[in-house]
């Protein structure tokens, strides 16, 4: 672990390398401790990871899994959507769990706030969309980044401002183009509790304040979210998500230096899974998927939605490895696959669009909880080696369950 943390470096990445849900929570948790300031640079509500506080599990969308540890700093980024009542809600578990954020939470001011009503949006731009949805996590994302793009978003840096006026006019544009009836009532009031609670938290300017602890030495951990083939650009357009979910989206997000980074954790499953509509080229709708879906419990944290399973495509993650520059992988939920005989690779794709698989052999013995690569059977570790060779990416963690404990680190 130590050898692992030294080559990490003062300003490590977390990034999600397929269509999320890989399980960058855990990741985060572990390296967390170690890192002086967590980060959360882009998206909303949109995100969901378990954590468990005081023995139960907890379902957080906006606050990085990393916010556990006592005492850290904990950011939430200039490109992120925050609707408060959902982070209100976070802080109050925290807090019933004895875990005190509001003295170590700093919000950019230059965030936006996604009000009830962008949620509402959400849902009626999919209805119209019809059988060609998107399959949004209906958090009212695509709107608030609308907003955000068209220069009439409102930023938490006027939390405490007079919002009447503004959300007035935004009423009135919101009922004649989708027909809805914002209540004015509740978002005035969640605004005005929001700022009770959160006006101390919120930072002018996030650049100025990172540099601060960049000057101090201080390390940081960035927890991205979602995943680059949901990114905004580089992704699986128009089957994505409304931000950038790379690296450079983070720091972006942040508003930090390229050359900040001093590390970047790619976080990919064993296999692959996808919620919500577009191509999934590796996708296995038979049996095979079905129990991955099972052993893999992938079912949507945010949404309660059954993943779309199936295998790894490896073109899909070099090019993720190439656009976030992945120093390390972290493969997850390894043991998912211990009772395949067989396990397809996707390696390329053939010029009809068909794609070529390899077939590796699977292990059939469990590996649930093995913490020594040595120890894993034969054919699980050729199968590590043959993608970290196809990748050219050392894969250095490996989850072999989901306890903080089940995990491989490679040194
Ligand atoms: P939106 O971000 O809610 O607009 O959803 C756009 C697409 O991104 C949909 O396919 C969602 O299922 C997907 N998506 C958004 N956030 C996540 C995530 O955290 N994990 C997995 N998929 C996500």
């Amino acid at each position: 672990m130590q050898k692992f943390l030294s080559d990490l470096g003062s300003c490590t990445a977390i990034i999600g390398a397929q269509w999320g849900d890989e399980g960058k929570g855990k990741v985060t948790d572990i390296l967390g401790e170690h890192f002086d300031v967590i980060a959360r640079a882009c998206g909303g509500a949109n995100a969901g990871h378990t954590i468990v506080v005081g023995g139960k599990k907890h379902v957080f969308h906006l606050l990085p899994a990393g916010c556990l540890h006592e005492g850290k700093p904990v950011v939430l980024g200039s490109g992120m959507v925050i609707h408060l009542a959902t982070l209100l809600e976070e802080i109050e578990t925290l807090k019933r769990a004895g875990v005190n954020l509001l003295d170590r939470l700093f919000i950019s001011g230059s965030a936006h706030i996604l009000f009830e009503f962008h949620k509402n949006i959400d849902v009626v731009m999919e209805e119209r969309r019809g059988a060609k949805g998107i399959g949004t996590t209906k958090r009212g994302i695509g709107p608030a980044y609308m907003d955000k793009a068209a220069r009439s978003g409102v930023r938490m840096e006027q939390l405490t401002s007079d919002l009447a006026a503004v959300l007035t006019e935004k009423a009135k544009a919101v009922k004649s183009m989708y027909g809805i009836d914002v209540d004015m009532e509740a978002e005035l009031g969640a605004l005005k509790t929001a700022a009770a609670l959160l006006k101390h938290t919120i930072v002018p300017s996030l650049p100025d304040f990172l540099r601060g602890f960049i000057e101090k030495k201080k390390t940081m951990l960035i927890e991205g979210a979602q995943a680059v083939l949901l990114d905004l650009d580089h992704g699986s357009y128009p089957y994505v998500t409304s931000s950038f979910t790379t690296a450079t989206g983070a720091l972006q997000g942040l508003g930090l230096p390229p050359k900040i980074l001093s590390s970047c954790i790619g976080v990919a499953k064993a296999y692959c899974t996808r919620v919500g509509s577009g191509d999934f080229l590796t996708e296995d709708t038979g049996e095979a998927g079905e129990r991955l879906r099972e052993r893999g419990g992938e079912y949507g944290s945010t949404t309660g939605r059954p993943r779309r399973t199936g295998w790894l495509h490896l073109p899909d993650l070099k090019y993720g490895a190439f656009i976030n520059g992945f120093t390390a992988i972290n493969l997850t939920k390894l043991d998912v696959l211990d009772t395949e005989k067989e396990i397809p690779v996707g390696i390329g794709v053939e010029a009809g669009g068909k794609v070529i698989y390899e077939k590796l052999a699977g292990w059939q013995t469990s590996t649930k909880s093995i913490t020594e690569f040595s120890k894993l059977p034969k054919a699980a570790q050729d199968y590590v080696l043959f993608i970290e060779k196809q990748i050219r990416v050392p894969i250095r963690l490996i989850g072999t369950g989901q306890g903080r404990e089940e995990i491989i680190i490679r040194n």
